[in-house]
Order: structure tokens, then sequence, then C-alpha cells
């Protein structure tokens, strides 16, 4: 992973003295992952660095985000109202499908919408008098052996190529300000040249284009800093070609969620039962894999075991389901009954999305900074 942050020293040296179950984000983490980030896209020119607030709405945080000077990707009110109450700015916006109340929080806020689908627009053209839009296009990539980046088939975005499409935009006077797309993972550097090469093709069907938004899906890419380095280079080369087509620069927005957060966050936890059963030792923790970590796939960094011998673990959740389990196999020293252990990476997609199966609560939120932990505020 060529982003890989360093786990704080003083959580390996000592059991935090927070209660359990807890998430704990690294405030250096978070600024180096950011950093990182921004110095690799800062070739391609007129870029702007967003976060996908659909992967954490945590107040602090988004602080934290905002004063790196990142703005924000908002699919729903609530997500708007949160970065507005933070003062993140610029907020860019697509949905699957706006509501009115949305929409007009959009307009008061001076934010375009990038609409989805063709029925969003018919349903919203006429009624708002929108003359200036933004749309989410489907990307016509066949990619028949990929389960994380959704080309032509994914349920999302405009088909551009559509007979519907271009009878719809010929019959209105829409000005297309800004072209938005998110594939899943943009996994490897391949992938983005074919995007990129398929953007600069369309992109003079556009002459009003004043923002292009290559949406997230960026962890996978960052395992291989080769790919990294070359896959930026194929943007900036395309945006280039593009600034050039239309002589002016246009705005490319890059609003990662979780390659920006989930290696920051850290889930603490203490072990309630521990029970040798089937030759393995099974320990149930104070939260829930199936409430918490079903994006994540939480690996344990560190546990505040003083046990000596090492025995094959499964580490379990506290739900009655029977596969709410966050490691099913580790082999680790004895963890006993009030050891305290550390999980990662959580810092994004947990919160965000969890459940709440027998109505347990979220995990409190901390930041961990110069060696302090502070509240991270209520989760709303
Ligand atoms: C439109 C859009 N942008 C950005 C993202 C963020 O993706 P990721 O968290 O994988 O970077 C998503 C995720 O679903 C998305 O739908």
């Amino acid at each position: 992973m060529s982003i890989h942050p360093k786990i704080p020293k003083i959580l390996l040296e000592r059991e935090p003295s927070i209660s359990s179950p807890a998430i704990i984000y690294d405030y250096n983490s978070i600024v180096s992952t950011v950093l990182k980030i921004k110095n690799d896209i800062d070739i391609i020119p007129n870029v702007e660095l967003c976060f996908a607030i659909k992967a954490n709405r945590n107040r602090n945080i988004l602080k934290i985000l905002s004063d790196l000077g990142l703005g924000a990707d908002v699919a729903s009110i609530h997500e708007l109202n949160i970065a507005k109450e933070v003062g993140i700015n610029p907020i860019y916006s697509t949905s699957p499908v706006y509501s009115e109340e949305f929409l007009e929080e959009l307009f008061r806020s001076d934010i375009t919408p990038d609409f989805n689908s063709l029925s969003q627009l018919g349903k919203y053209v006429n009624k708002y008098n929108l003359n200036e839009i933004g749309i989410r296009i489907k990307v016509p990539l066949n990619l028949s052996n990929s389960d994380i980046t959704y080309g032509e088939k994914s349920r999302f975005g405009i088909d551009i190529d559509s007979t519907d499409y271009i009878e719809y935009m010929r019959d209105k006077n829409l000005k297309i300000k800004q072209i938005h797309f998110h594939l899943g993972e943009l996994q490897n550097s391949s992938v983005i040249k074919n995007v990129m090469e398929y953007i600069t093709l369309i992109s003079n069907r556009f002459q009003d284009l004043e923002v292009i938004n290559i949406g997230g899906g960026l962890t996978y890419l960052y395992s291989d800093e080769t790919e990294v380095k070359k896959s930026w280079e194929t943007v900036k080369e395309n945006i280039l070609l593009i600034n050039k087509g239309f002589n002016r620069e246009i705005k490319v927005v890059i609003e990662p969620g979780m390659l920006v957060l989930a290696m920051s966050g850290y889930l603490y936890s203490k072990v309630q039962s521990s029970d040798f059963v089937n030759n393995k030792r099974i320990v149930t923790l104070d939260c829930s894999a199936w409430n918490l970590t079903h994006w994540a796939y939480p690996v344990l960094v560190q546990s505040y075991s003083d046990s000596i011998n090492a025995e094959e673990h499964t580490i379990a959740g506290n739900t009655c389901y029977e596969n709410d389990i966050f490691i099913s196999s580790e082999n680790h020293r004895i963890l006993k009954i009030n050891d305290g252990l550390l999980m990662t990476p959580v810092g994004a997609y947990v919160a965000s999305m969890a459940r709440s199966m027998h109505g347990y609560p979220l995990p409190n939120e901390w930041i961990l900074k110069d060696d302090n932990f502070i509240k991270a505020g209520d989760y709303l």
C-alpha cells in the first residue's frame, strides 16, 4: 500500500484510557494521507480534492479535512446540511435521486446538481426552469472480468449515446456545466487510461463544460505506487488535451472517501467472553462486526493482553447472528476477558453506515492528536 499510516506510538505503548468500544481517528495519519494524495494529484491543472461525505459524516473529522483544504461531495440533504454547518467548501453533489427539499437546498447554496438519470431531469428541469445542470454519465467500459469497477453495466449514470438522451437534449436548451462519473474502483492505470480517453473523446459534446468530476474509488489503485504515478500522469495528459480543445481550463474534481480516512481509524474494543471451543479460542467483543464492519475488513493490529502463549482465535461480535465475525482465524497471544484490542481500517464507511442490531449504539468517536484523546462529538 502506498498509503500506510503508522500506528501511533501511544497506542502501541499502552491501552487507551477511554471507554470501550470506541473509534479512534489518528490526526497525524489523516494529515499525512491527505498531503500524500494532494501531492500526487498536484500535477493535474486546476484540480480540486474533495471528500465523499458518504464515507464519514463526523463533523469534527470533516472540520479537519476542511482545514486541510478539501471540499466535499454530498449525496443527501443530510450530508449537505452537515457540510454547510462545518463550512467545508466547495461542495459538489450527485445522488441517485434528488428530493425537492434536497434540490432546493442545493440551489439556495448555489451548488449545481449532477443528475443521475433522464427521468430525474424530466421531473425537475421544467419544474425549476433549469438551464444549467450537471449530469452523471455512464462510461461504456466493458469490464466483464471485474467485480469492483462498474462500466456500462452500472445502474448509475446517463447513457449519453442513447436515443432518449440525444432526443431529450435536442428538445431542451440545457447547458451542461458539469460531467461526473464514479465507477466503483478505478483500480489501475489501464482502467483510468480507458476512462480518460473516453472522456477526452466526448468532451467536445459539452461546449459549456466547466467541471469534470472523476469520482472516488482510489483505494485499490493506491496499493501500487507505480500505478498511482502512471494514472495521474494519464489524467493530466488527457485534461491538457481537453483544455486545449476548449482553449480554457476545465476544473477537475477528485472525490475519494475510503482512501482519505479508512486507514486512519482504529476500533478499540474489549473482550467480553473467551472460551476454548472446538480447538479454537472464540472471543466475543463488546461491539459487532455485523453492525460496524460490513464494508471494512478489519485486521488486529494491537492487543493489550499480558498472555504469553499463543492460540488460534476467532474474534466475534456481540450479536446473536452466527456470522458476526470480525476475524475468523488469527494466531495471537491468548485474549482473556477484559483484554483490550485494536483493529483497523475503520475510518471510512463504518460509523457512516453502521447497523443497529439489538439497539447497540455507535461506538464513541475520538480524535487522537498530540497524544491526547479528544472526543469527536456525538454522531448524528
Ligand atoms: C459519486 C461517488 N463519488 C465518490 C465516492 C467515494 O468512493 P470511495 O469511497 O470508494 O473513494 C462514491 C462512493 O460510492 C460515489 O458514489
